[in-house]
């Protein structure tokens, strides 16, 4: 496949960005997304000019590093697949293709499509855990809990922190991240302890660093690669409630 790419270049979050276009030729469909963009910076580099910056760790959708807009979507327009594992077989022979870094006040551009997600960091340090002595891992049945629960528990722990949701709202919203990280505590007997402060910290931290409020339009949903569920933040404003 021949390519046109039209990259978002951008020094540092002071400077002023624009898009950049670049040619690729002879892209396979078989190659990964990052690969063509590694292929993209190897011919940069071999030029003598500036490769792009992106981030990136562990390529199997798992560490929520490898975070862009793609064509107008969080991880591009493949539904529940991070950048990391997105195919060019999605993507038709002269295609252009519009690369940007997440957009929100709260992730400032550290270069190119590199931004800066410690905001995140920020939140769970606040509470995003549950205080217990480390050393022998305890009988896993010690303590009972409800299958039902532990499935839902599942389900918002697989939340991989990539920024997406927050990208795709207007809000600029991090409630779905938020009540994914309470909600795996919450359902569980062992997260009940510190509920109504981890709850307390966690919204304080996230308005403090200036995310926007959910308005309910489900964006974040849509977009997120993990299909996290909306019915996370109804449970995160419930456990708000109870926490005064
Ligand atoms: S809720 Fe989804 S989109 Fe948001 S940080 Fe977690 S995995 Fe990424
Ligand atoms: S590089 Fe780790 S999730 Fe994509």
């Amino acid at each position: 496949m021949n390519l046109r790419l039209k990259i978002w270049r951008q020094k540092d979050a002071k400077s002023k960005g624009t898009f950049e276009t670049f040619m690729m030729d002879d892209v396979s469909p078989e190659m990964a997304f990052l690969e063509m963009l590694d292929a993209l910076n190897k011919k940069l580099v071999e030029a003598g000019t500036e490769p792009i910056a992106f981030d990136h760790d562990c390529r199997e959708g798992i560490c929520g590093s490898c975070g862009m807009y793609i064509n107008g979507h969080p991880h591009g327009p493949v539904p529940a697949v991070t950048t990391c594992l997105l195919s060019m077989r999605y993507f038709k022979d002269g295609e252009t293709i519009w690369i940007e870094p997440w957009r929100a006040k709260p992730f400032p551009v550290i270069r190119d499509l590199i931004v800066d997600r410690s905001a995140f960091d920020k939140i769970q340090i606040a509470g995003g855990f549950i205080s217990i002595n480390t050393g022998a891992a305890p009988e896993a049945n010690s303590i009972p809990a409800l299958k039902k629960n532990s499935d839902s528990a599942f389900d918002s722990a697989v939340c991989i922190g990539c920024g997406a949701c927050v990208a795709a709202c207007k809000n600029a919203s991090a409630m779905l991240f938020v009540s994914a990280k309470i909600s795996q505590f919450a359902l569980l007997p062992q997260g009940r302890i510190e509920a109504k402060e981890r709850v307390r910290a966690m919204v304080d931290k996230m308005d403090e660093l200036g995310f926007g409020n959910c308005s309910n339009t489900g964006a974040c949903e849509v977009e997120c690669p993990k299909q996290i569920k909306l019915t996370n933040i109804a449970r995160l404003n419930r456990e708000f409630y109870k926490a005064f």
